[in-house]
């Protein structure tokens, strides 16, 4: 009883201390957003604090509350939805009832989680790829891939690709009625760098035979080699999301050695040899100049640290490190940005790059948006925000795939 009285002492004081944290005055629903932000805040309070007196690690504390959101594979009568596994990948499928004269639409999504946590079992992911099934009369399948910190980069990515790799097979595609010329991948987040780098390597393997028609990102993140663009800078203390916590996580993909998270905070963690891959990311050139604003750019330190980590410097991590030649055969991309995100920037250069080599490119920015806010379509969470990029995406894929 002591200790309940306690802990709710704690959460009002801690609520008390975050709820008055400042938001830029276009945020719509202002009051749900800051009291949205105070409680994550307070939850990466919590997580920091177990961590540090030893009870369990940060991620495990934030993985074990999104587990209580997971939901089971429920189906209506529109849709019949299963868990099911593609080889050993657990896949969620989404296939409409009515009888089709054609063959369908299909979309593989991967869900966000900054590789660490998350799954297609989360409402709002599952309410999004009913709706996208539903809207689209198309196939979906929802993939879940292993998670850091137990498992590392390229797991997560090997996971993806194998899943895509089989749904693409001609039989497979056959037995779920699916056009193999209209297949798109999407993700949000950490999902959108997985759906970047299995774009990239479907479209370039002489080996994969089916390619894919369109791909979505949504509020992506794709390059882990610059941590001090303009939009990390801005977004630092940012809603929902901090530089601290972005970092923390994103070193986990790599490694739990606690030097990564430190140096990435000075920006001071990538080798000598990853000098050539600078121009990749080189803001000052990629970025449009109404982001760029009065920021100066200056070049990362390299070569202040002993570890190596390949996966810092590799494409597949980094879906913006691929040369031009890489990026060519992509297919139509549709890329939403967040004024209000950490990760705006990933997603405003991958927009140039891909217009430099001649890629289709359709470019959504969402001046009052804030990341992850595809997550708050389902209630008693729910943001005005997140139905609008949700439509958004939508209508660009009904046109598009
Ligand atoms: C980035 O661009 C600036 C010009 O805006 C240039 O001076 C600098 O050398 C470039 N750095 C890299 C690593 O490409």
């Amino acid at each position: 009883m002591r200790f309940k009285a306690f802990c709710f002492g704690l959460f009002c004081i801690l609520f008390a201390l975050y709820i008055y944290t400042p938001i830029p005055d276009n945020i719509e629903e202002r009051w749900k957003v800051m009291t949205m932000d105070a409680g994550a805040r307070i939850c990466v309070f919590v997580a920091l604090f177990l961590e540090n007196i030893g009870i369990m690690r940060f991620e495990e504390f934030i993985s074990m509350l999104y587990t209580l959101d997971y939901t089971q594979p429920l189906s209506d009568e529109h849709l019949t939805v299963t868990d099911i596994t593609f080889i050993d990948i657990p896949v969620r499928l989404y296939l409409p009832k009515r009888k089709s004269e054609t063959l369908r639409r299909a979309v593989i999504y991967f869900h966000g989680g900054a590789f660490c946590f998350g799954s297609f079992k989360l409402t709002a992911y599952d309410l999004l790829n009913r709706w996208t099934s539903n809207r689209l009369d198309a196939v979906v399948v929802a993939v879940d891939y292993r998670l850091a910190p137990q498992h590392h980069f390229p797991a997560q990515l090997e996971d993806g690709m194998a899943a895509v790799k089989f749904f693409l097979q001609d039989k497979i595609l056959r037995k779920y009625g699916v056009d193999p010329n209209r297949i798109c991948i999407s993700g949000d987040s950490s999902g959108a760098t997985l759906t970047a780098a299995i774009s990239q390597e479907v479209q370039n393997d002489p080996e994969i035979k089916r390619k894919i028609k369109a791909q979505a990102l949504l509020y992506p993140a794709l390059q882990a080699i610059d941590s001090y663009v303009p939009s990390h800078r801005e977004n630092e203390h940012g809603i929902l999301l901090t530089r601290d916590t972005c970092i923390k996580l994103v070193s986990l993909y790599f490694t739990k050695d606690e030097v990564l998270p430190q140096a990435m905070k000075r920006n001071q963690y990538m080798p000598l040899e990853s000098k050539h891959l600078f121009k990749f990311v080189n803001w000052s050139i990629l970025l449009p100049e109404k982001y760029r604003k009065d920021h100066v750019y200056t070049e990362p330190i390299l070569g202040r640290t002993s570890y190596s980590l390949p996966g810092l410097m590799d494409n597949r991590a980094s879906p913006l490190l691929a040369k031009d030649s890489q990026l060519q055969d992509l297919p139509s991309t549709y890329i939403l940005t967040c004024q209000y995100d950490i990760l705006r920037d990933d997603g405003l250069m991958y927009v140039t790059r891909l217009q430099n080599v001649g890629v289709q490119v359709f470019h959504d920015h969402i001046e009052n948006g804030i990341h992850g806010a595809l997550s708050f379509i389902s209630p008693p969470f729910y943001l005005h925000v997140g139905f609008k990029i949700r439509d958004k995406y939508i209508s660009w894929l009904d046109k598009n795939l």
